[in-house]
């Protein structure tokens, strides 16, 4: 049974960054049933790694989207990802040093939190805007993806998406 199910509430009406919602929330999970069914330690690392790697390729694509509809509060929402990105970051390197010390409910609670507020929460307010400048938004996007093509989150959004999406 999946930690966090993808509903309706976490849309923002922007294909590529519900996307990568998606495959944050698939990640989540994923690390909750490496902890929950004793996975050897690499596993967690690797699920960790994940994604750290993928937190980071989806805020660069959320904030050139922001640039593109000339989001007014993207100054601000961009210091919100670098926290996001040190916790998340900080989550990893202490599991990676002492496995032991790091209490799985903690971290996963943590994660589930921060993904859920900052969606449900801050992404949600960029929605109007992206809606109201469409055709900047989808060129932007389709720039990320030509630039990113190939690269390692990248090839693992797809198979995230192929397993979450009917
Ligand atoms: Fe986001
Ligand atoms: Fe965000």
């Amino acid at each position: 049974m999946p930690m966090i199910q993808w509903t309706q509430e976490f849309t923002t009406g922007v294909e590529a960054i519900d996307n990568d919602h998606k495959v944050l929330i698939s990640l989540i999970n994923q690390l909750g049933e490496a902890i929950r069914s004793g996975e050897p330690q690499p596993t967690v690392r690797r699920v960790l790694d994940e994604l750290v790697e993928y937190t980071s390729y989806h805020f660069n694509r959320e904030e050139a989207l922001m640039e593109a509809c000339r989001y007014p509060d993207l100054e601000a929402h961009r210091r919100t990802h670098t926290t996001l990105k040190v916790q998340v970051a900080d989550i990893r390197d202490r599991y990676a040093r002492h496995p032991e010390a790091v209490h799985a409910r903690e971290i996963l609670a943590l994660l589930k939190n921060w993904l859920s507020a900052h969606i449900m929460g801050r992404d949600k307010l960029y929605a109007p805007f992206m809606a109201a400048k469409r055709e900047e938004v989808r060129a932007a996007a389709d720039s990320f993806t030509t630039r990113t093509a190939g690269s390692a989150p990248a090839i693992a959004a797809q198979q995230h998406l192929a397993a979450v999406q009917p």
